[in-house]
């Protein structure tokens, strides 16, 4: 990059440091430099770490999405071929749901090209848990990505270097220099993952409590806030949609783990918050390509798309596509399972009243199942399985769940750390509150 007289990249940091908002240009030149090779990764740290501090104004929310966006090449498809809606998630612990919607929302006439992100933090990420499939590859040249979509409809891809490289770079920096809780990097993160998709509307799961980035009612809105703001600014259709995660979504946290059940909420047998939650957001998705009317169409079409088995198909023959080696007849799948599974024992009897989210992320990510630094491998099969849910009766001696750990000393720790962050008392506990 040849250096712009009138922008020096420390002129840039200091102004974000010092609380002064950035144009247009400051900002694509900041992001491009990066993207080149031409900004360090501990420059672009210490700006992200001054945009988790200071905010950004709306317009520069804006311009850092479009920027991000940019970064990379723009898909594009066929208008004719039914309306081009996604879904994301801010991220969470358990969030497997884009495994079973993206299949789903396919039956039900949508095409969805779907970006997805890495772990982040203590949360999960959809790559990682696909990537637990034997031989599923991610990392889709875009005409593959783009012939994919044509065939089947949609398909799982991720950032790469075509395909908003920024974000691919930045999202890894955030996650090694604690710059992830940020609503404009959040809101540009997304977006410009999604936009790049060439999709007209997005559905965004803002994820609310102790398991998400967003640990307050008021932050999530402000995070939703801002993301319908860029949506608009940008002419797509979005809707947001804030639900708990106060508790894992599911019985299962980890990415192997998830995958299995993924498959079981497709298969009909799948925990009733996770198939719930499946349902509303497809129906969400429905909705903003035009194809139903209410919300109540949308679930009911959701529904029978899973009943008619044609939604595990579709599952199947995407994950082949991408090269998957799925056995959906066989034990776990044929999926890798983890050597050792403890089981954390309830210490008294009572009601779950409370199950630490982010401490079952934060273990899973100390088992092995996420990562300390950018390049740290994931082993998939370490995770948590739950036997019990917040509102459940435990007697003494109950399962509460089964921890999947790669050794002895592993699984003990992280049992007996999890046990820490559950609690049972003795009054009834009603059902914790799905949709905020
Ligand atoms: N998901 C993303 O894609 N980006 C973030 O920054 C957080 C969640």
């Amino acid at each position: 990059m040849i250096m712009d007289d009138a922008m020096s990249v420390i002129e840039i940091i200091s102004k974000k440091r010092d609380g002064a908002p950035l144009s247009e240009k400051e900002i694509r030149y900041f992001i491009d430099g990066f993207v080149a090779g031409d900004i360090a990764d501990y420059q672009m740290s210490a700006f992200l770490m001054a945009v988790v501090l200071n905010g950004m104004t709306g317009v520069e929310t804006v311009a850092m999405t479009r920027a991000m966006m940019e970064s990379g090449i723009l898909l594009e498809f066929a208008p004719s071929d039914g309306p081009l809606i996604d879904k994301h998630s801010t991220g969470g612990v358990g969030d497997k749901i884009s495994l079973m919607l993206l299949p789903i929302a396919i039956e039900c006439g949508l095409r969805v090209p779907m970006i997805s992100g890495r772990g982040l933090g203590f949360t999960g990420g959809t790559l990682d848990k696909l990537e637990s499939i034997p031989g599923l590859k991610t990392d889709l040249a875009p005409d593959r990505f783009a012939e994919l979509v044509e065939m089947l409809g949609g398909c799982f891809g991720a950032q790469t270097e075509e395909i908003v490289p920024a974000d691919r770079k930045i999202y890894a920096l955030r996650d090694a220099t604690a710059t992830v809780r940020s609503v404009p990097l959040i809101t540009a993160s997304i977006l410009s993952k999604k936009f790049a998709e060439g999709i007209s509307g997005v559905v965004i799961d803002v994820k609310c409590g102790r398991g998400a980035f967003m640990q307050k009612a008021d932050e999530a809105r402000d995070l939703a806030e801002s993301l319908e703001m860029v949506g608009r600014e940008m002419g797509r259709g979005i809707r947001t949609v804030i639900t708990s995660m106060e508790q894992p979504l599911g019985h299962s946290a980890g990415n192997a783990l998830e995958v299995i059940e993924a498959v079981s909420v497709l298969s009909g047998k799948g925990p009733g918050d996770c198939t719930e939650l499946t349902h509303r957001l497809v129906a969400e998705m429905l909705l903003l390509g035009g194809l139903v009317q209410t919300q109540e169409e949308g679930m009911e079409r959701s529904a029978e798309a899973i009943a008619s088995g044609r939604a595990l198909d579709r599952f199947a023959r995407i994950v082949e596509a991408q090269g998957g080696e799925l056995d959906l007849g066989g034990e776990d799948l044929g999926l890798p399972a983890a050597p050792v599974i403890k089981a954390g024992l309830a210490p008294r009897s009572g009601h779950v009243a409370m199950i630490d989210a982010r401490l079952m992320g934060e273990l899973i990510r100390g088992l092995g199942g996420g990562r300390f630094e950018v390049g740290d491998e994931i082993d998939p099969t370490v995770g948590f399985r739950l036997h019990k849910k917040k509102g459940d009766k435990a007697s003494r001696g109950d399962k509460l769940f089964e921890v999947h750990a790669r050794n002895d000393i592993d699984a003990e720790r992280a049992a007996r750390k999890m046990l820490e962050g559950i609690s049972i008392i003795d009054d009834p506990v009603s059902s914790p509150q799905l949709f905020l």
